[in-house]
């Protein structure tokens, strides 16, 4: 393989397959390496320390394919450890999922009241709230922001059960309050939520716009990405565990059949209260 001829993509686990549709959808031609963390997932509920080792190490693994350009298809990941992949990216362009969905947010909401929905640990970043106040500074537009976490969407989406009673429920309870608060748009700030896209948008209604921060990021690619097209791209999928339902969760994820999934293992030594 010649140098720096693939995307690197990666995400907690499966959810950054959603970002995979959407670069797919706009760079068919771009040859994508994607890890998703098996073993690992979730980063969601995990400390932010924690996150940003897993940062690195999911790092250090696409950097040894070589990537033009870096992905990150984790909102937990984009929110509290994105500076520890660029650090490690060096020259290699480095898109997180937070920027792009903020501008869109913007760009799109009328009344200035928008919603956030994330992990835990996105949402107690602040890191949306922190990116659309400063940019609405910038822009010079009047907004309020509403943050919800709701750690229950993500074993719903990796479940399959975006289409059972009991989606509707979880997604009514955790979006009441968002509701209530007449936001006119809502951040889907996980990478798992745009499977819950329709239950989401028929509980919160017609008028609410949502944005997918993957669908937006991947715009965003391509703006980035005007050569190296290559015309049969082997794409390769890399997990640190293979659960039982990878494949058939991550081909509805990703609306296309996955091709063989390799895994690796990080080895490394256990140090104990270093
Ligand atoms: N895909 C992850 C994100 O976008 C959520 C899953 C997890 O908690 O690891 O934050």
């Amino acid at each position: 393989m010649s140098e720096q001829n693939c995307i690197g993509v990666f995400d907690s686990g499966i959810g950054g397959l959603t970002v995979v549709k959407e670069l797919f959808a706009r760079l068919p031609d771009e040859r994508i390496v994607y890890f998703g963390d098996t073993a690992r997932v979730p980063y969601g509920s995990k400390s932010v320390d924690t996150v940003r080792r897993y940062a690195k190490e999911d790092t250090e693994l696409l950097l040894l394919h070589q990537p033009k350009l870096i992905v990150v298809a984790c909102n937990t990941v984009s929110a509290v450890a994105l500076d520890v992949v660029k650090s490690l990216a060096g020259d290699i362009p480095v898109i997180g999922m937070i920027e792009p969905a903020c501008k869109e947010a913007l760009r799109i909401s009328s009344s200035g009241r928008i919603g956030i929905i994330g992990t835990e640990a996105t949402i107690s970043s602040k890191a949306y709230e922190i990116e659309l106040h400063n940019e609405a500074e910038r822009v010079g537009k009047k907004i309020e922001t509403f943050a919800k976490a709701c750690p229950l969407f993500v074993p719903l989406a990796e479940e399959g059960w975006e289409d059972k009673v009991v989606a509707e429920l979880v997604v009514r309870e955790y979006l009441e309050p968002l509701h209530e608060a007449k936001i006119d748009t809502l951040i889907l700030g996980c990478t798992h939520y745009p499977v819950l896209i329709k239950v989401i948008g028929h509980v919160m209604g017609n008028d609410v716009k949502l944005i997918n921060s993957g669908a937006v990021a991947a715009r965003q690619v391509k703006t980035l990405e005007a050569n190296s097209l290559k015309a049969k791209p082997e794409h390769l999928f890399l997990v640190s565990d293979i659960p039982r339902k990878f494949q058939s969760i991550g081909e509805r994820f990703l609306g296309y059949p996955l091709p063989e999934i390799k895994q690796v293992v990080f080895e490394e030594a256990w140090v104990v209260n270093p």
